[in-house]
């Protein structure tokens, strides 16, 4: 069973975390996603100073870490969970199980009545089992590429 703690993110994260959402979407996505998918996907993990910035702008992040980050989650003002990315050492071990449910108590203490996002296939499964409801797929063309997620409510 992988060790790990769950922390909030600090900014010399950033750069581990930038390979991790690139790692686990590069070697987890061909499980539901083709080749051409998964390509025009990863070459939306953002460079390490836009991913800074996103991730400082106010939401609240979740770092997992093991030695080094190997997961994050975050959570913006009004609900919206922007990010859920594990290393693929560590995905099916409850890292990522970990990381929402430290995300949903933060959200509670905040006041939110409501998380959603937007899923890809195995987050929408992930989802699902955190009591998420599917609302509706989202088709749409990444740089010609057709691909997909769904968008998925939990109300609080
Ligand atoms: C989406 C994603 C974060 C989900 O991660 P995950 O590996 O399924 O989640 P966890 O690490 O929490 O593992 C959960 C599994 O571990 C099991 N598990 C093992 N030990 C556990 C423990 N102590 N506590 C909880 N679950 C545990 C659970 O039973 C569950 O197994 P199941 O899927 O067969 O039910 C991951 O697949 C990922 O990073 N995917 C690629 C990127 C991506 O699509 N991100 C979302 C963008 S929208």
């Amino acid at each position: 069973m992988t060790d790990y703690t769950i922390r909030p993110f600090m900014p010399e994260d950033t750069e581990a975390l930038a390979e991790v959402f690139r790692c686990s979407i590069e070697e987890l996505g061909p499980r539901d996603y083709s080749a051409a998918q998964v390509a025009v996907w990863a070459s939306r993990v953002p460079d390490a100073s836009v991913l800074q910035a996103r991730l400082t702008d106010g939401r609240k992040v979740f770092v997992a870490e093991s030695g080094k980050p190997v997961g994050f989650i975050d959570l913006e003002p009004d609900g919206h969970i922007d990010l859920l990315y594990v290393t693929p050492d560590v995905a099916g071990t409850g890292v990522a199980v970990a990381l929402y449910k430290t995300l949903e108590q933060a959200a509670r203490q905040t006041g939110l009545t409501r998380l959603y996002t937007e899923a890809s296939e195995g987050a929408r499964r992930f989802f699902l089992k955190q009591g998420f409801t599917e609302l509706h797929r989202r088709d749409f063309d990444l740089s010609g590429i057709k691909i997909h997620n769904y968008t998925m409510e939990k109300r609080l």
